[in-house]
């Protein structure tokens, strides 16, 4: 951070004192008025229970504009890495900071490539769940299972086996997923080949059967890493901090992974494109539309437009864009007429219209067109959240390694404004 000495003064009026602040500006985006010494000086504490005007840390991983809908990961606009990079490149730069040379790629790709089986022991983890146990349930506890298993990778002070460890997710995380998916069919699990780049391994373990060859379409290929890096970072979102809180506590990596998977399995956050899919089929037809938007903005109606507004998007999500092309790419590829995406862009075209929406600045989110473009490829919608905390893993680790290396790193610990029981003497049961 950058302090030009800046300052913000605070007058509590009642008391007429005045309090300086100083303020920090970061490179891009918003300056910070630091107010880690509020609490000593005035006996004040601060009052954002949604965090929504809050800086919770200092970063330099991912960088977001809800205004302009900008959203870039270490300075590459989102645009160009879906473009022109791919997932595992976008792993190694969120990870590192900085796009691999040649040889940097190579020995990253290796590494990822050799750590991508799973201990053969965690196969009999999965087989104590239902066969109908909802894919997420399933995500949470292997992954907070792995810290079972890699004993030598838990030290969080050894930055060796901080490495290890962040390598080990990165590479298993799709075999679990594919794993979990296999499991939830009653299908064997498929090994994991190095021959195959990260995303067509992926599908490969998702969709091969021992029973037959299965050659990796290379546009749904394509599409998934694309739908990869679109889902990899994204500042301090829900999950995001989940993961650093938990890491605060110096908990594992493997445990602080698995936090951020239970939070972003809410439909409010990356829950979501399943909650849009199960939407779309709730409205069935443009016909119905009229009636979902007047549901939205009903107030005594818990109904919401999912995969509408974002908290930090006040323009276009700049995800959503890129997955509406590719939403037409799968489908024209695949030869599918699906209704949900007639529908969805019907419902997006209404919306964008409605002064409700408008005001409140509701675009379509990532989470808008992700489900029709999985559905379209074959995952069933319990699995679209899987995938999103798959691509999400990098992200989380990402931040939880620059949480963990800063030199000011402490436990988080928020207070609150107490507005319960003042003190009381207790009453025995026989007088109560
Ligand atoms: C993700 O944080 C991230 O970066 C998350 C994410 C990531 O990559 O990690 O981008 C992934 O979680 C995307 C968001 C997916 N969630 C959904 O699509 C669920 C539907 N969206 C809403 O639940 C909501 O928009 C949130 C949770 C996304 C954002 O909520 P905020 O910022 O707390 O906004 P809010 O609830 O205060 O809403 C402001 C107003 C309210 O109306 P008023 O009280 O002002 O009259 O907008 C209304 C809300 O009722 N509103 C909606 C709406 N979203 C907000 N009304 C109808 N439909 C909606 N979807």
């Amino acid at each position: 951070m950058d302090n030009k000495e800046k300052t913000a003064t605070l007058t509590i009026n009642n008391t007429g004192e005045t309090y300086e602040f100083p303020i920090f500006d970061g490179s891009v985006g918003p300056d910070v008025i630091d107010i880690r010494s509020l609490y000593a000086q005035t006996g004040h504490f601060t009052y954002d229970p949604g965090f929504t005007s809050t800086a919770s840390c200092e970063s330099g991983i991912t960088y977001i504009d809800g205004d302009a809908g900008i959203l870039s990961h270490r300075g590459y606009s989102i645009e160009e890495l879906t473009e022109k990079s791919n997932y595992l490149e976008v792993c190694y730069l969120l990870l590192y900071g900085e796009l691999p040379s040649k040889e940097q790629n190579a020995d990253f790709t290796n590494k990822i490539t050799r750590h991508s089986l799973i201990h053969e022991q965690l196969q009999y983890f999965f087989r104590g769940f239902r066969r109908d146990a909802h894919p997420m349930s399933i995500m949470v506890a292997v992954i907070g299972a792995l810290s079972a298993f890699y004993h030598d990778s838990l030290d969080i002070n050894d930055l060796e086996q901080r490495e290890i460890a962040t390598h080990r997710l990165v590479a298993k995380i799709p075999t679990l997923a594919a794993s979990t998916y296999k499991y939830s069919i009653g299908q064997p699990f498929i090994y994991p080949r190095n021959d195959l780049n990260y995303a067509e391994n992926f599908l490969h373990m998702c969709f091969s059967v021992p029973t037959e060859e299965y050659v990796v379409n290379p546009v749904l290929a394509r599409a998934m890493d694309r739908i990869m890096i679109l889902h990899a970072d994204h500042e301090q979102n829900a999950s995001t901090s989940t993961v650093r809180l938990a890491g605060s506590s110096k908990a594992n990596p493997f445990a602080c992974i698995a936090s951020g998977v239970a939070s972003l399995w809410g439909p409010a956050h990356g829950g979501a494109n399943e909650a849009v899919l199960t939407m779309l089929e709730e409205i069935g037809s443009v016909d119905k539309i009229p009636e979902f938007i007047k549901r939205a903005k009903d107030k005594d109606d818990p109904f919401r437009l999912m995969g509408f507004g974002h908290r930090v998007y006040k323009n276009h999500d700049p995800r959503a864009g890129v997955l509406r092309g590719t939403c037409h790419e799968v489908l024209n590829e695949l030869g599918i007429e699906d209704p949900h995406l007639a529908l969805a862009m019907e419902l997006e075209r209404i919306a964008l219209e409605d002064e409700y929406f408008i005001k409140r600045k509701l675009f379509p989110n990532v989470d808008f067109y992700s489900g029709i473009i999985l559905k379209a490829m074959g995952f069933p919608t319990s699995m679209f959240t899987v995938l999103f905390s798959l691509s999400r893993t990098v992200g989380w680790i990402s931040q939880w390694k620059e949480m963990i290396a800063e030199p000011t790193q402490k436990i988080g610990r928020p207070r609150q404004l107490y507005t319960g029981a003042t003190t009381r003497p207790y009453v025995s049961l026989d007088d109560r």
